[in-house]
């Protein structure tokens, strides 16, 4: 398939001042390398290289429907550059760049937050995102992306506390608004670039996206890059092609129907997230411990599904509510349970041509009971060793429900203990592994304890 007429072979997007283009960009660019090795801004450091650490943590805008800049914290070591197009960079230079500390540098530096300060940077970028962005979260929240080593965190999480009360400083808020007068002269997405022995294709509406799948079904769909990151920086892969589905409206839309809300596929878990808890608000607490501020700012929920893990966060909670998948290829349109998608460990129900296009979660309605407990070694920023999601309908002769993580080789129903209300049977229903995070007989211990609280109603996030 040659390259569409008219679709720009550049990323355009504003950093410190002035608007740059850059062509020359591969999939397997990410911005942390062009910020401290291009732009030479070496304030942002590199620390993990895998999305743990936050030392890397920048923030980056981009225009909503209504015209004003959307803010997200992310890392920037696994955020891929082309993924700034349309968008507004913000390096914590960029902080201070009129000449004096923004208020939340000057809200930290008495309180002797820094040793030896490799992570103070990302520290001040997380704790200005705190600031800007309004989002419903406490200091501990707020900072659970970001790692120090040797300052105590109390500080810290006092700085951040404090910065949620702060008036944007005016410098800033003035750049706020050249910003959103020059990002309304870009677009986002819509671009194809070529380097020779690397494309990347940034589709901007659902039918192209759909033709390059079709065209190059052996191109690496890439929509949060929470993943795809690390397989740049810790596999060392140097991927050819990449399909970017963020910049495709359709899936990044959300639509609330009178029975159900369908979310996009490339719609981020923070987003995902709060939609959810405005019909399940018992979902919070399951939301604030996935990934950190930066994981849910640029994961996505159809990357969580769509990468097969048995231990993501979502594909359980989505099985208990009775959510459906909808998946398209150029030539047909498929609706399915979500647990049907999941055939077994590393294998999805996904043609080749096809895409996840988005999730259809049920509203309320009948549900008279959530729960949502997740099993992991950290409170903060850790994988699940098992995630249960509990539901209990008002009605019907089935009602009640009950999806795990980290019990088997998919996300999957507990049927048998869902019929007989009988945890011992969860020993049937799955036969887990042994890993380094947890033993078989831990995974289905824990389990069957939280089935017994919920069956008796003393669940420990009700
Ligand atoms: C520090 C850190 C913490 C994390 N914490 C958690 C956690 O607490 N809970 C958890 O569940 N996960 C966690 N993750 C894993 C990861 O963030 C999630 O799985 C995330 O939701 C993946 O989404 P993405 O959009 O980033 O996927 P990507 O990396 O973009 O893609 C993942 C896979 O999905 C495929 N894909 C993406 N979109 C589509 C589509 N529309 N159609 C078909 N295929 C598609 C891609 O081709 C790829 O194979 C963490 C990751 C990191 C780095
Ligand atoms: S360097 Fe650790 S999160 Fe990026
Ligand atoms: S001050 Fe050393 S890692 Fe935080």
């Amino acid at each position: 398939m040659e390259i569409q007429q008219g679709l720009r072979s550049h990323i355009r997007f504003y950093f410190d001042g002035e608007l740059r283009i850059l062509n020359d960009v591969r999939p397997s660019d990410m911005v942390m390398r062009w910020l401290r090795s291009e732009a030479m801004r070496t304030g942002t450091k590199e620390g993990c290289n895998e999305g743990d650490c936050g030392a890397c943590t920048c923030v980056v805008g981009h225009l909503n429907e209504s015209g004003a800049i959307q803010f997200r914290v992310i890392n920037t070591c696994i955020y891929p550059l082309a993924y700034l197009d349309g968008g507004w960079l913000i390096s914590v230079e960029t902080l201070s760049r009129t000449g004096s500390l923004a208020t939340v540098q000057r809200e930290m530096l008495p309180l002797n937050l820094s040793q030896c300060g490799f992570c103070t940077p990302g520290f001040v970028m997380a704790t200005f995102y705190a600031q800007i962005s309004e989002q419903d979260q406490t200091p501990e929240e707020a900072l659970a992306g970001n790692l120090c080593r040797c300052t105590g965190y109390g500080g810290l999480i006092e700085a951040a506390r404090a910065a949620q009360n702060l008036p944007i400083d005016s410098a800033f808020a003035a750049e706020i608004q050249k910003a959103e007068q020059i990002l309304g002269d870009l677009s986002m997405g819509g671009f194809s670039i070529s380097t020779g022995d690397s494309r990347i294709d940034a589709p901007s509406e659902l039918q192209q996206l759909l033709e390059l799948r079709d065209h190059f079904p052996s191109a690496t769909l890439v929509a949060g890059a929470t993943d795809f990151g690390l397989w740049v920086t810790k596999k060392l892969d140097k991927p050819a092609h990449t399909i970017l589905t963020k910049f495709c409206q359709e899936l990044v839309s959300m639509n609330l129907g009178p029975d159900e809300v369908e979310v996009g596929a490339a719609v981020s878990i923070e987003d995902f997230g709060n939609v959810l808890i405005s019909e399940y608000p018992e979902l919070r607490k399951w939301l604030k411990r996935f990934g950190g501020p930066q994981v849910r700012c640029s994961g996505t929920v159809g990357g969580n599904i769509a990468n097969g893990s048995p231990i993501g966060d979502s594909s359980p909670v989505l099985i208990a509510l009775g959510a459906t998948l909808k998946l398209r290829s150029r030539h047909a349109e498929r609706i399915l349970p979500i647990e049907d998608f999941f055939i077994e460990y590393g294998n999805q129900d996904l043609r080749p041509d096809e895409v996840l296009v988005s999730v259809l979660v049920p509203r309320r309605s009948d549900i008279k009971r959530l729960v949502v407990e997740k099993i992991s070694k950290r409170h903060d920023q850790d994988i699940s060793i098992v995630l249960a999601a509990m539901v209990e309908l008002a009605s019907g002769v089935s009602r009640y429900r009950f999806a795990f993580g980290g019990m088997a080789g998919t996300p999957m129903l507990a049927r048998k203990t869902m019929e007989s209300l009988n945890p011992d049977d969860l020993a049937s229903d799955f036969s887990p592994l042994s890993d380094h995070r947890a033993d078989a007989w831990y995974r289905l211990a824990v389990s069957k304890n939280l089935v017994d609280n919920f069956l008796s109603g003393s669940a420990l996030n009700e």
